[in-house]
């Protein structure tokens, strides 16, 4: 017996020195250790041994599980650290994935709804004949404000509203600074929107972000007008909407326009009967708009003799909250996925 028990113990120490992964390891333990197993098969000829030999077979037996064991859990080790070793190598390996596990699910992502927004109202005005710009979100004190006849003393100056850099520079608080740079880029007669972030010094709540998104739209051209403007502005909001608006203008102030402008359209919410988002007044502020100041126009080096045109400031934020009836304005900026994922299309 005690021969068998040191036979079964060479074989192991060669099986498992043989062993080339983890899996066949496992098999080598099972052949060994297992209830089936070598080891358990011989103590099985126990009943046969004198009874006086008894403690000394079994103290062997138990010495030779204890030798198998520590020798797999060695080996083990070995293949674990050669495994590992091998992982380090690979250029494509990736630490941060589960190594093993069950096949995870995948996710479709989904486009936020500002870029849905953004995206279809770019698609609007393309076939209107409208240049797509883009401009920088960090502007120069001139753009932001000069160039769009904002005297110093205006209140839109003020500290609170403007995030100044250490350099003078400002981050624009409206995307109106593409106005003059588009003139002097493209040269009348054109038409360009600018859609893009603005950021505002502000407390955040339900109704105010620091960083929101706007969609500038400008045409310059010799005889341009009040109705041109009303009927461009109808024609996206319908689009926009997928029925027909109905929307009125009020006077309001603007330093770069006149006049100027604030137009609403009525509550999509209720028709116009009067509600809770409209404030029961049955109409909702949605664009300030009017027609390119000459100071502006002649900052854009065209003289407002020959040249006219009209501008608006589209609040993509805002169109993007009615349309999908969002009651607060920190949902689109906070990144939460259960929020999210409730635009997911098709
Ligand atoms: N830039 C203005 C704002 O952000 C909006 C505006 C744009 C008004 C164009 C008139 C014309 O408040």
């Amino acid at each position: 017996m005690l021969d068998q028990l040191d036979a079964v113990l060479d074989e192991a120490r060669a099986a498992l020195a043989g062993v080339a992964d983890e899996a066949q390891l496992r098999d080598q333990e099972v052949h060994f250790l297992g209830k089936k197993g070598a080891l358990t098969a011989l103590m099985k000829g126990m009943r046969n041994v004198a009874p006086a030999d008894r403690p000394l077979v079994g103290q062997r037996v138990n010495e030779v599980r204890a030798e198998i064991t520590s020798a797999i859990e060695a080996r083990r080790s070995e293949l674990e650290a050669a495994r590992i070793a091998a992982l380090c190598d690979d250029p494509d390996f990736d630490a941060t994935l589960p190594l093993a596990g069950p096949p995870r699910t995948r996710s479709v992502g989904a486009l936020h709804p500002l870029t849905q927004v953004t995206r279809h109202i770019e698609d609007v005005f393309r076939a209107m004949g409208f240049h797509l710009l883009d401009y920088p979100e960090v502007e120069t004190e001139f753009q932001n404000f000069d160039s769009l006849n904002i005297p110093a003393t205006h209140p839109a100056r003020d500290m609170q509203d403007t995030f100044w850099l250490k350099n003078g520079n400002l981050l624009r608080t409206h995307t109106s600074t593409g106005q003059v740079r588009a003139m002097r880029e493209l040269g009348p007669p054109f038409r360009a929107i600018f859609p893009g972030r603005v950021f505002r010094y502000e407390a955040v709540d339900a109704s105010h972000e620091h960083t929101f998104h706007q969609c500038e739209g400008l045409m310059v051209d010799r005889h341009v007008s009040v109705a041109n403007l009303i009927h461009s502005m109808k024609t996206l909001l319908s689009n926009i909407f997928e029925r027909d608006v109905t929307v009125r203008l009020r006077p309001g102030y603007f330093p770069f326009v006149e006049p100027g402008f604030e137009l609403d359209i009525q509550c999509q919410v209720c028709g116009g009967k009067g509600c809770a988002v409209c404030k029961q007044s049955g109409w909702v502020e949605l664009l300030p708009c009017g027609l390119v100041h000459p100071n502006v126009l002649r900052h854009g080096g065209l003289d407002p003799d020959e040249w006219e045109g009209w501008a608006f400031g589209l609040g993509l934020s805002r169109l993007v909250m009615m349309k999908y009836q969002i009651e607060d304005i920190r949902h689109l900026l906070g990144g939460d996925l259960r929020f999210l994922s409730q635009f997911r299309q098709g």
